[in-house]
């Protein structure tokens, strides 16, 4: 089969498009044909090696993993002798876990790992992008938001930050969104109340005040955003540092704000599959929508990366592996 492979941490064009052996499902695990996958910013942290304490997991000289991809959509092509859920045929949209491997013609995931069948009006592309369940794990789990709250959130216009808006939205929270220009009518039209041009204005240098503020972008802190805190108010990030691990254990036994940093990849897997039930009800009902940013072929695959690299994303990247 054909996948995106790496074997050397690098920029995206150590990323190519290469022959690999099609993987065999074990007893328990459906063979997924892929459609779709998304190439994320945790796919471009593992290619090139950064932060570079991320190589003591993914491999301290050259990376572990060959294939990267996470979330993805397709149609299932074998199953294993125990597999009941699944059958030949099906067309079905999940997570390899922490498995990666998603950036490939085939993948090889259990059937009671988060895999559900494709969202009724949903397309490969779409289903794909709605896979990650960060938004999700972050507001609901660790922000606890809920109607009436204020929220900002940085980094709005990306990947997890459009399904922030729409999972804020869903909560029923006032919510302002931070982003680059070209991000503005995009966040507005999944809910956003205000919009924050970063490329023109500080939002930490404003006097208005929040419940939660939701840094997806990594570009604030704790220390500057305290202030901006209503009583009680959290902080959270998806980007670690050194401060926010100091910070959010002292903060959650004495302060009056919180600092949180979560890794929602690392959640149980039963957490996952409900999450994904979750996400398929509510895309059915038109509660939250796929936002594609860009689709690339697998070809073409150190394109991908080299977009995400680049400032004015609007949604997913999704690598068409058709
Ligand atoms: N901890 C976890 O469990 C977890 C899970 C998933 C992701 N992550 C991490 O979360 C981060 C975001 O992921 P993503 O997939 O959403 O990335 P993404 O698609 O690249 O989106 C990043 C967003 O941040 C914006 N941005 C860039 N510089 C900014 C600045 N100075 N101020 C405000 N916004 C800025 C970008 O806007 P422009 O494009 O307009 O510049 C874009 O909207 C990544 O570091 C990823 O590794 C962590």
């Amino acid at each position: 089969m054909k996948a995106a492979v790496f074997t050397t941490y690098g920029p995206p064009d150590v990323v190519h498009e290469a022959d690999v052996d099609t993987p065999v499902p074990g007893p328990n695990q459906v063979l997924v044909r892929v459609h779709a996958a998304t190439v994320t910013a945790a796919d471009s942290a593992f290619r090139s090696g950064t932060p570079r304490y991320a190589r003591l997991f993914a491999g301290l000289r050259r990376p572990k993993k060959s294939v990267l991809g996470t979330e993805f959509a397709g149609e299932v092509s074998a199953v294993g002798a125990a597999v009941t859920r699944y059958a030949v045929g099906d067309k079905v949209f999940g997570a390899t876990d922490v498995g990666l491997g998603a950036h490939a013609e085939y993948v090889c995931v259990k059937e009671d790992g988060p895999l559900a069948t494709l969202p009724n009006g949903l397309g490969y592309a779409e289903a794909a992008t709605l896979v990650d369940g960060t938004a999700l794990a972050f507001l609901r789990d660790h922000a606890k938001l809920h109607n009436g709250q204020s929220i900002l959130i940085n980094g709005a216009s990306g990947s997890v930050g459009v399904q922030a808006v729409q999972f804020a939205r869903y909560f029923g929270a006032d919510i302002t969104a931070v982003c680059s220009g070209a991000g503005a009518e995009l966040v507005t039209r999944l809910g956003a109340d205000r919009v924050i041009d970063y490329t023109r204005t500080d939002f930490t240098n404003e006097d208005r005040t929040y419940d939660v503020i939701f840094d997806v972008a990594g570009t604030s802190s704790f220390s500057r955003c305290r202030r901006l805190l209503r009583r009680g108010g959290r902080y959270l990030t998806t980007v670690p540092s050194l401060a926010i691990m100091v910070q959010a254990p002292w903060t959650a036994v004495l302060g009056s704000r919180r600092a949180v940093i979560a890794f929602t990849g690392l959640r149980p897997v039963a957490a996952k599959v409900k999450d994904l039930a979750l996400v398929k009800e509510l895309a059915e009902a038109g509660r939250i929508i796929p936002v594609i940013d860009q689709t690339v072929p697998l070809a073409r695959v150190a394109d991908a990366y080299r977009h995400l690299d680049r400032r004015g994303k609007r949604g997913t990247t999704v690598l068409d592996l058709r």
